[in-house]
């Protein structure tokens, strides 16, 4: 099983709600919403697209290049054009959020965009 990887004190979350970091050269994006928080790829299932510099609103996080909408909870697609959001494990340690990512690296369908090649 993967290990978990401290991230960032709850206490210091940004008050946007979106934080992001590398884990294993895994793009992770966290948000919170409604006091829970969540971990995807950060990565937009169409067209490969950050999706941490989208808005995010009423639980879901708006693809900046092409407008999709994936519900954060679920990383479904809202309207099932796109495949959902691929999710990474979270937990909270003594204040510390938590990711755990897959042990292997990335693949090229994992990366956003601006990683491949
Ligand atoms: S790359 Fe995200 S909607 Fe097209």
């Amino acid at each position: 099983m993967a290990d978990y990887v401290p991230v960032i004190a709850v206490a210091d979350f940004p008050e946007e709600d979106k934080h992001t970091c590398q884990i294993k050269g895994w793009h992770v994006l966290v948000c919170r919403d409604e006091g829970q928080f969540y971990a995807v790829n950060d990565r937009c299932t169409h067209a490969a697209s950050f999706l941490s510099t989208g808005r995010m609103r009423r639980g879901a996080l708006m693809c900046p290049l092409h407008g999709a909408r994936f519900e954060i909870a679920s990383g479904k697609c809202l309207g099932g054009a796109y495949d959902p959001l691929r999710k990474f494990d979270i937990r909270i340690s003594d204040g510390m959020i938590e990711v755990s990512v897959p042990d292997e690296a990335p693949g090229m369908m994992d990366l956003p965009m601006m990683q491949i090649g």
